[in-house]
């Protein structure tokens, strides 16, 4: 009888991968960071993508690292009521950490049933001045304070606000980091915003798209550990087929999995199947409504490159596009920002998410 095994993949935005791949640089870069001084600027890292290019499963796999290395990590999104949340779970996951109180930080003692107050916070405290003792206190005893902000959001005036707090615990040399993570137009648009200039230094790291070797690695390492085997050719095609875009490889895989689900062996005919249904998939969820947005100008930018099977040179999307030069780098500029486009080497442009070229000839 064949064996039934849940699938191990998991195309669903922000959901942790059974093995992730590639990303050991921007990982290591960071987590090399809180090793060093205060001040390494890996501390504050932006991290930017597009649309399922794993951001969210980036911050969560640095924060899994570096609660295990002993720092103290919150996580939020950029809206309204960060702080709170941000602030609250900071208490709650510092709580086993914090010394207990000497007698005057004892804010209220109540008897039968017996509770003590042993926070270092009085209600009417402001957040940012509840951080700052957290933070005081924790780095006392050595430790650090990890703040991760995923869905960055310019308009967001709680970020804001959260930034100018970081950036003091920065200057008084506290033992804290921060790592943010947005698509391309919303960090631009919050790097122009005068009041957080101070984050302009922080690192600005892509979610490139990630190697074929690395994809291949995972998609055999979810395979196999799941008691599933796949024949090479079949792997190299479903690995190429992602084009290293992180939901890509989620939805591949599910696919291949269930394609080859009553074989012991996963199949090139398969991986075939699978990577079709795969690329419908890819098509409804992300490259449809991603270019449903443009305008006609910045269509026609993208029909210019999927002329061609690889990356091609700005100057000759101008030429074909018969427009100036200006013209098309403000094109390409917007289609950066909208994740859509990457500039692979100088003045060279690519696609950033699979299918996009061939939806776009047809
Ligand atoms: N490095 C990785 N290796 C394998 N799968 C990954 C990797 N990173 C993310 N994924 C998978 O890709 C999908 C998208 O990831 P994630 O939700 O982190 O993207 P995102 O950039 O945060 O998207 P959004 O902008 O919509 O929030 C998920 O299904 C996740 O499991
Ligand atoms: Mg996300």
């Amino acid at each position: 009888m064949v064996r039934r095994s849940s699938n191990p993949f998991t195309p669903t935005f922000g959901s942790m991968p059974y093995a992730l791949a590639g990303r050991v640089e921007l990982i290591d870069d960071v987590i090399g960071g809180l090793a060093n001084r205060p001040g390494d600027p890996n501390r504050s890292t932006i991290f930017i993508g597009p649309r399922g290019s794993g951001k969210t499963v980036l911050l969560r796999t640095i924060a899994e690292e570096a609660s295990a290395q002993g720092w103290v990590c919150v996580s939020v999104s950029a809206r309204k009521g960060m702080l709170d949340k941000l602030v609250r779970s900071a208490r709650e996951n510092a709580r086993h950490l914090i010394a207990a109180p000497t007698q005057s930080d004892v804010t209220s003692v109540q008897i039968g049933p017996v509770a003590i107050e042993r926070e270092t916070h009085r209600e009417d405290d402001p957040w940012w001045l509840d951080l700052h003792h957290l933070v005081e206190k924790l780095n006392e005893q050595g430790i650090g304070l990890l703040v991760s902000i995923d869905e960055l959001d310019p308009t967001c005036e709680e970020l804001i606000d959260f930034i100018d707090t970081y950036q003091h615990l920065v200057t008084e040399g506290r033992d804290v980091a921060l790592l943010m993570a947005g698509l391309p137009s919303k960090v631009s648009t919050l790097l122009l915003d005068e009041s957080v200039s101070f984050i302009r230094r922080a690192f600005q790291r892509r979610l490139d798209p990630i190697s074929r070797y690395e994809v291949e690695e995972a998609l055999f390492t979810t395979i196999v550990e799941n008691n599933k085997r796949i024949d090479q050719e079949a792997l190299t095609m479903a690995a190429s087929a992602t084009q290293g875009f992180a939901f890509a490889i989620q939805l591949v895989g599910y696919y291949l999995w269930r394609m080859g689900y009553f074989h012991d062996v996963i199949t090139v005919d398969d991986a075939q199947a699978a990577v079709e249904h795969a690329q419908s998939e890819m098509l409804n969820a992300i490259v449809e409504p991603s270019l449903r947005e443009l305008t006609q100008r910045e269509l026609e930018y993208l029909e210019a490159m999927a002329l061609d099977d690889g990356p091609l040179a700005t100057s000759e999307v101008a030429r074909r596009m018969g427009v100036s030069m200006t013209n098309a780098s403000n094109l390409r500029r917007r289609l950066i920002d909208r994740g859509l486009v990457a500039e692979v080497s100088y003045g060279v442009v690519d696609f950033v998410m699979p299918v996009m070229r061939e939806y776009l000839r047809r």
